[in-house]
C-alpha cells in the first residue's frame, strides 16, 4: 500500500451546513489523518487559479462564484491510498449518482454545490497541496 497525501476541501455549502466535524469523522474512520488544515475565504483569483484546468468549461464561472460564496475548510490528508480512499468517501461528482453513505450523497445538494473536493491523482495532489500550504505547514504523523 502506498502512503499518499491528498488535498481535500470542504466547500462553502458543507461549511454552511455545519458538518465539518461529521466529514472529518469519516476521514478518521477511513484511516486518513489530517496533516495540515486551514479555514479560509477564497479570493476570486485563488478560486480561479485552483480550478484553472476547468477554465474553458461552461460551468467555470458558476463554480468560482460558488467557491467564494463563503469560507471553505482546506486540509491535506495522509494515509494508505489516500487519494482513491478520499474519492471513495466523497462519492460521484453529481450527488444524484453518488453511492449511499458517501459524503456527497449525504451532504451535497447538486452537482455544482457538491460539498467536497478531493485530488484525483498523485500529480494533482502535490500541486494542490502546494497551492494552499507551505511545506512547513504540512506535518507528518
Ligand atoms: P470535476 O473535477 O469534474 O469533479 P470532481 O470535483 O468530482 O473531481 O469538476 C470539478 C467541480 O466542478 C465539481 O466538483 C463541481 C463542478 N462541476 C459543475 O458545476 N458542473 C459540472 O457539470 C461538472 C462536471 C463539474
Amino acid at each position: 500500500m502506498a502512503l499518499e497525501r491528498t488535498l481535500s476541501i470542504i466547500k462553502p455549502d458543507a461549511v454552511a451546513k455545519n458538518v465539518i466535524g461529521e466529514i472529518y469523522a469519516r476521514f478518521e474512520k477511513a484511516g486518513l489523518k489530517v496533516v495540515a488544515a486551514k479555514m479560509k475565504q477564497l479570493s476570486r483569483k485563488e478560486a480561479e487559479g485552483f480550478y484553472a484546468v476547468h477554465r474553458e468549461r461552461p460551468f467555470f464561472n458558476a463554480l468560482v462564484e460558488f467557491m467564494i460564496s463563503g469560507p471553505v475548510m482546506i486540509q491535506a490528508l495522509e494515509g494508505d491510498n489516500a487519494i482513491l480512499k478520499n474519492r471513495e468517501l466523497m462519492g460521484a461528482t453529481n450527488p444524484k449518482e453518488a453511492a449511499p453513505g458517501t459524503i456527497r450523497a449525504d451532504f451535497a445538494d447538486s452537482i455544482d454545490a457538491n460539498a467536497v473536493h478531493g485530488s484525483d491523482a498523485a500529480e494533482t495532489a502535490a500541486v494542490e497541496i502546494a497551492y494552499f500550504f507551505a511545506t512547513t505547514e504540512v506535518t507528518s504523523r
